[in-house]
């Protein structure tokens, strides 16, 4: 594969792929994205110049642009998606346009060109639950309409494969975390805050349960299906990194030397699932395995952050003043900007 085009390539793990493509192989990388609140330039700033990528700005529901990009590539890795659960408690339509009908129109040039598609998707299609594994086999039963549309979109992926033997793969994957990503997401968002001697907002009661994988060890395994995958197939990625979300936030701060009182309590997300877990056998018979264990990872997410502040001052809210103190305020603004604000009036604070 000479020529691959990354869709979302400006957003976390796009943009992390990108990067790992061009350092570990010979390939060229087109580069399609919006540019949508989530697409940042600056997470692609070091390949400014780099002669083996371009960056196109533009929309993956464009037909023509699409035709004309995927009619020069061997093969198309599409990341490019609305990607936060709450975002689409609040406007779920814009999901399903870019979720699926965007992913249509991949397909469907693929379909024409004859052009190799490797669709990214979630651990969040299974849905929720308590004991053991998801296998690829398993139905899928997701929760919210985020997690919906990306299993409409794996779905439709599936039947490109049958009917019209398109190659494709689809890798399910379970959170990621890392540099680069948006501090809407929990991780950044956690840290972020304890920088700014802001509170950590948590869901619930923090016992629900992820499992984590570093950026960089899922850029290597999309990259080991796209090279090795069997067509038609899913395979599931994890790290094997089961954790509460109150365990992640008190080891951030345990490692900012910061006290656990700096936790909020919030108001559960509507439809939570509780907890997702994938088994991985398939892949790692295939040989991929994933290298990063968590504590590595976290540490360097924690560093990352504090050292680039440049990149993420200006997506935050860091006017100083604490989360609850900024209720009132809050209430009288809400717009679908921040995403947390649905559950703003409702804030319990931990006790001290
Ligand atoms: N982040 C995770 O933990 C995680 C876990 C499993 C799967 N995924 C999947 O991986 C993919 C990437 O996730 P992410 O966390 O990097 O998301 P992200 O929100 O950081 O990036 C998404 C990118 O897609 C672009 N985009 C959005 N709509 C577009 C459109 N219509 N046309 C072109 N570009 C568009 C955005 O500008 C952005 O750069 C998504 O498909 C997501 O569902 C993410």
């Amino acid at each position: 594969m000479d020529r691959i085009l990354v869709t979302g390539g400006a957003g976390f793990i796009g943009s992390n792929f990108t990067r790992h493509l061009l350092n570990e192989t010979d390939c060229k990388v087109i580069n399609l994205d919006k540019l949508t609140y989530a697409g940042n330039l600056r997470n692609i700033k070091d390949l400014r110049g780099n002669k083996r990528h371009k960056f196109v700005k533009g929309d993956i529901r464009n037909r023509r642009l699409v035709d004309s990009l995927v009619g020069k590539a061997d093969a198309v890795v599409n990341f490019a998606a609305e990607s936060h659960v709450d975002r689409s408690i609040q406007t779920p339509q814009v999901f399903t346009e870019t979720n699926v009908l965007g992913t249509q129109v991949l397909l469907e040039a693929c379909r024409r060109f004859r052009v190799r598609f490797e669709q990214i998707s979630t651990d969040e299609v299974y849905g929720s639950r308590a004991k053991g594994s998801f296998r690829e086999t398993d139905l899928l039963n997701p929760s919210s309409p985020y997690s919906a549309s990306k299993a409409a979109a794996d779905l439709l992926a599936n039947a490109y494969n049958v009917t019209y033997g398109l190659e494709v793969t689809v890798t399910r994957s379970t959170n990621n975390y890392g540099p680069n990503q948006h501090p809407e997401k929990l991780i950044p968002r956690l840290i972020t805050n304890a920088l700014h001697g802001k509170l950590l907002p948590i869901y619930g009661s923090g016992k629900n349960v992820r499992d984590w994988i570093f950026v960089e060890d899922n850029c290597q395994a999309i990259q080991f299906v796209l090279e090795k995958g069997e067509k038609g197939q899913i395979y599931n990625i994890a790290g094997g990194n089961e954790r509460k979300n109150i365990e992640i936030a008190t080891e951030i701060l345990r490692n900012l030397s910061l006290p656990e009182t700096m936790i909020e309590y919030v108001e559960d997300r509507p439809g939570h699932d509780f907890r997702y877990s994938l088994n991985c056998e398939k892949i790692h018979r295939l040989g991929w395995r994933p290298r990063v264990p968590f504590e590595e990872g976290l540490q360097k997410t924690i560093d990352w952050y504090r050292s680039n502040e440049w990149w993420w001052r200006r997506l935050v809210d860091h006017n100083g003043a604490s989360a609850s103190s900024r209720l009132q305020s809050r209430r009288e603004s809400m717009s679908v900007a921040d995403p947390l604000l649905w559950h703003r009036g409702r804030v319990r604070l931990k006790s001290s």
